[in-house]
């Protein structure tokens, strides 16, 4: 018996890194996988059917049940084929995992009008579209049959979205949008028996590969701490009947450490019982600092000994 026996699931950017390792995962423990991948290039040009094609023949090759879809997650007509796809071909819909990606890094001075609406595209309006149609199954067949669906969205933000990454205005705003979608979406699902939550992911892929160079090369006598695998591991276990009762939560993977993010929320407070004036926010402003003494999450990339 797998995990994931009868259990129906969506990834998408499963051709490559860490979508193709949760995707593999998922099959090998008994989920029936709609492969998602438009094949394009790391800031999202051009397109390609091999990479989702490769995935499903190594699946099937393996003995498990998949099939390719090689739609774009930023457009609503594909993104509702998808969902489309896996009810027509599994009957239903239980697990989406969006993970579709690209980067298109720019100063803000710098970056242009398509680098900021392509990045937007794919990663905030790709996780939504999906989510939508999504919801739109879950919704109808929580009516039908009048029980919750026990369905799970597993979305992908990032710390430089969360932390603020320079040279990522786009991804960091994409990514931060993600991770308030997980909540909004968690509160709007709940009711008919969806989970949503996010992880935050470290990884060894084409887009980390450039910019982390050798740091995320495997080590002599160590796991393979950066491995995709190591990642959808994680992003797995959320979308599993495991993680039952965990909803609207954004979880943080790098190398051997995971961590449970907290989003953004009152640290200190300062009262006052007449109008605020310029002078008297000035007056505070020791109690309001008070908490603001580096104990904020710095940093994106992963430390040498992490
Ligand atoms: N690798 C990391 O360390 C890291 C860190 C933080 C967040 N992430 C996020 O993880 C996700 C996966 O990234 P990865 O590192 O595996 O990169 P990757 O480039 O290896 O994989 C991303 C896949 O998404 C596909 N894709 C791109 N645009 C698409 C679209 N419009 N529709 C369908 N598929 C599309 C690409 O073809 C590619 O195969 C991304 O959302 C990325 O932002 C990765």
């Amino acid at each position: 018996m797998g995990l994931f026996d009868r259990r129906v699931a969506i990834v998408t950017g499963a051709g490559r890194g860490i979508g193709r390792a949760e995707a593999l995962l998922l099959a090998s423990e008994g989920a029936s996988v709609v492969v998602n991948d438009l094949g394009g290039g790391a800031a999202g040009d051009g397109a390609d059917q091999s990479p989702a094609q490769q995935v499903v023949d190594e699946i099937t090759g393996a003995g498990g049940k998949a099939v390719a879809n090689f739609g774009s997650v930023s457009s609503f007509t594909d993104a509702e084929a998808l969902v489309q796809q896996a009810v027509d071909a599994y009957g239903q819909l239980d697990i989406l995992i969006n993970n579709a990606g690209i980067l298109r890094d720019a100063m803000s001075f710098s970056m242009t009008e398509d680098e900021w609406d392509a990045v937007i595209d794919v990663h905030l309006k790709g996780h939504f579209a999906t989510t939508h149609f999504a919801g739109i199954h879950w919704r109808a067949r929580s009516k039908e049959s009048g029980e919750p669906v026990n369905g799970a969205i597993v979305n992908t933000a990032s710390e430089s979205g969360l932390y603020g990454n320079a040279a990522q205005a786009n991804y960091a705003a994409a990514k931060a949008g993600i991770a308030s979608m997980t909540i909004v979406t968690a509160r709007e699902l709940e009711r008919y028996g969806v989970r949503v939550n996010a992880i935050a992911p470290v990884a060894r892929t084409r887009l980390t590969e450039a910019i982390a160079g050798d740091h995320m090369k495997p080590k002599e006598n160590d796991f393979d701490r950066f491995a995709p695998e190591n990642v959808a591991a994680v992003a797995c276990w959320l979308a599993s009947d495991l993680a039952a009762g965990i909803s609207g939560q954004v979880v943080k993977v790098q190398g051997g450490v995971i961590q449970l993010l907290e989003g953004w929320r009152p640290l200190t407070e300062a009262t006052a019982d007449k109008p605020w004036t310029i002078d008297g926010v000035e007056g505070v402003r020791d109690t309001l600092l008070a908490a603001a003494d580096g104990s904020i999450p710095p940093f994106f990339f992963p430390s040498p000994d992490s």
